[in-house]
C-alpha cells in the first residue's frame, strides 16, 4: 500500500482510502452490531460529508470578484456545470444525504439495483438520471463495494447513458470489489473510508458492518 497524500492510501491505482481518526471512530460505531438505525444513519451522514469534500478536492475553480465589508477582493467559485450525484438504491441514499449537505446544488440520479442473494448478481429495477450527464462530473454513491457487481453494473448503465466523467464513493470496500471495479472501469476513481479484509462465502464484507440497507432502514429481522 502506498501513501499518495497525507491521510490517503492507495492499494490500487484507482483506489483512495481516506485515513482520518474521526472517520475511523465513527465507522467503528457503525460496525458495532449494537448500534441502532438512528445512530447508524447519523454517523453515515457525517462520514459522507467528509467523503464529499474529499471527492471534490480536484473540482475546477474560477475566480469571482466580490465585495467584502472591507472592499473588493478576488474570491473562488466552482467552475462548470452542476455535478451529479447518483445513488445506488437503496443503501446509496444513506450516503446521498451527507453528500447533499455539502453539495446542495447537485443534480441527483438514481439507479435501482438489488443484489440477488443467491447469484450475487445485481438486478436493475429503476434508472432515472439528470439531463446533459455527458457534460457533468458524476459521483456514484453506495456504502458497500462487495463483489463490485452493483457498482460496475450501475457505472456501465451510466456510461451507456452518456456519462464520461465518473467517480465511485463508498464507505467500506472489499479487495474483491476494488479489483472487479478497477478491471471493468479503470477510468473510474474509487474513494472509500475503509478497505476491509475480504468477502465471506455469501458475499458479505468481513469485518464489514452487515447489510447496510437493512441497518440504515431498520429492516433487519429480529
Ligand atoms: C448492497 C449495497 C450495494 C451492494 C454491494 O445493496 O448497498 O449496492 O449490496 O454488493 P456487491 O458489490 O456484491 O454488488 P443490496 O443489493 O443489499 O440492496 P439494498 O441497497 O436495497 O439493501
Ligand atoms: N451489501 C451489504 O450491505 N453488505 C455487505 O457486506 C455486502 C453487500
Amino acid at each position: 500500500m502506498t501513501q499518495s497524500a497525507p491521510g490517503h492510501f492507495s492499494a490500487s491505482p484507482t483506489l483512495t482510502v481516506v485515513d482520518h481518526p474521526m472517520i475511523a471512530h465513527k465507522l467503528t460505531l457503525m460496525r458495532d452490531k449494537a448500534t441502532g438505525s438512528a445512530v447508524f444513519r447519523q454517523r453515515l451522514r457525517e462520514i459522507s460529508q467528509y467523503l464529499a469534500y474529499e471527492a471534490t478536492r480536484d473540482l475546477p475553480v474560477e475566480s469571482k470578484t466580490i465585495d467584502t465589508p472591507m472592499g473588493p477582493t478576488q474570491g473562488t467559485q466552482i467552475a462548470g456545470r452542476k455535478l451529479v450525484l447518483v445513488s445506488i438504491l437503496r443503501a446509496g441514499n444513506g450516503l446521498l444525504d451527507g453528500f447533499l449537505d455539502i453539495l446542495p446544488d447537485a443534480r441527483v440520479g438514481f439507479v435501482g439495483l438489488a443484489r440477488n442473494e443467491v447469484t450475487l448478481k445485481a438486478e436493475e429495477y429503476y434508472f432515472k438520471i439528470p439531463h446533459s450527464i455527458e457534460q457533468r462530473r458524476v459521483l456514484v454513491v453506495d456504502p458497500m463495494l462487495a463483489t463490485g457487481g452493483s457498482a460496475s453494473d450501475a457505472i456501465t448503465h451510466l456510461k451507456n447513458a452518456g456519462a464520461v466523467n465518473l467517480q465511485f464513493c463508498c464507505l467500506v470496500a472489499a479487495p474483491e470489489g476494488v479489483e472487479r471495479l478497477s478491471r471493468d472501469h479503470p477510468d473510474v476513481p474509487i474513494l472509500t473510508a475503509a478497505l476491509d479484509e475480504r468477502l465471506n462465502e455469501v458475499g458479505y464484507i468481513v469485518p464489514g458492518l452487515g447489510d447496510a440497507g437493512d441497518r440504515i432502514y431498520g429492516t433487519v429481522d429480529a
